[in-house]
């Protein structure tokens, strides 16, 4: 990240999106996966058509090729990983157990497909949301930069406000009712991280960025037995954004418009022109 930022300090500003945030998420995922530094562009490239593409141009087929192209160059790391003493984690799942029998090759490249997908593009999003935010809001970026907002609370709202994941949805496995709503068996129920993290039975003044924000019990990595593997990496990776942006940027403007991704799913933006100048 402080390379990144250099950099774009250096030329005066950049693509937030493009030049400073694609590559991080991205890059811890590869190197947890070991996946080689020659083949990253191109995962990436994928990874931007499966669940929020960049423009409107892309269309179902193209995602679900790009899905299989994962898939498949998964398919042949893991196979690769079996016996090459690698110490990644891929290598790791190819070398575990459960309940005493190995997982087989597809059971390695679906976890890695989940790694993957999960990891990159909504991290991705938060952090180019977080330079937006920031640039938005002078104040708050202000009591971060004299340390009167901390670095723990600021990832949380930055978290509750970005919300880079919409929505999750459950097939019923049983009749029920909720907030007074029969559920039948096999009814598929949406629910809305975004309208949940700006509920104001829940947060006072939602609609105000605080980065002092506590309690700030957000949605945003969901809830219950599925809650986000990645939490924990997605807030270190904001952090060491939020920190660069603290340390080495004195005053940030957007330059130009910004472009949303094109997604129903995804929420955030794919392209954030900022000027940056050195602290
Ligand atoms: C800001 C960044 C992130 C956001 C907003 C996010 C959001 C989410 C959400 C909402 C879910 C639950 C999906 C559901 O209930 O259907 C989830 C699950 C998951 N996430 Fe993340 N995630 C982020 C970062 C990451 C990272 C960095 C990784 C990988 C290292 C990751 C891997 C996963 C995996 C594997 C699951 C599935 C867990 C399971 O089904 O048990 N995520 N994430």
């Amino acid at each position: 990240m402080v390379f990144l930022l250099s950099e774009a300090i250096d030329k005066g500003g950049c693509d937030f999106a493009a030049d400073g945030a694609a590559g991080i998420p991205l890059g811890a995922i590869c190197d947890l996966l070991g996946v080689p530094e020659s083949d990253r562009a191109h995962v990436l490239g994928l990874t931007s058509s499966t669940l929020g593409s960049h423009d409107a141009d892309g269309t179902a087929a193209d995602a679900w090729i790009a899905k299989s192209e994962i898939l498949l160059y998964f398919a042949n790391l893991a196979r690769d990983r079996r016996d090459s003493g690698h110490a990644d984690v891929i290598a790791l799942l190819a070398g575990s157990r459960v309940n005493g029998f190995p997982l087989d090759d597809d059971e390695i490249m679906l976890n890695c497909y989940s790694l993957f997908l999960g990891g990159d593009e909504t991290a991705r999003l938060s952090m180019i949301g977080a330079a937006l935010a920031l640039a938005h809001h002078p104040d708050q970026w202000r009591a971060l930069k004299r340390g009167e907002t901390g670095i723990d609370t600021a990832v949380e709202e930055i978290l509750r406000w970005t919300t880079p994941t919409l929505h999750s949805g459950r097939t019923a496995t049983t009749d029920t009712e909720i907030a007074g709503h029969p559920i039948r068996t096999g009814d598929i129920v949406t629910v809305w991280n975004a309208s949940a993290n700006f509920d104001e039975r829940v947060f006072d003044a939602p609609e105000r960025l605080r980065l002092d924000r506590t309690p700030n019990k957000h949605c945003t990595f969901a809830y219950g037995p599925h809650f986000c593997l990645g939490a924990y990496l997605a807030r270190a990776e904001i952090e060491a954004v939020l920190e660069g942006l603290r340390d080495r940027v004195a005053d940030m403007e957007q330059t130009g418009p910004s472009r949303p991704v094109y997604s129903n799913f995804l929420n955030g933006l794919c392209a954030l022109p900022l000027a940056l100048k050195p602290a």
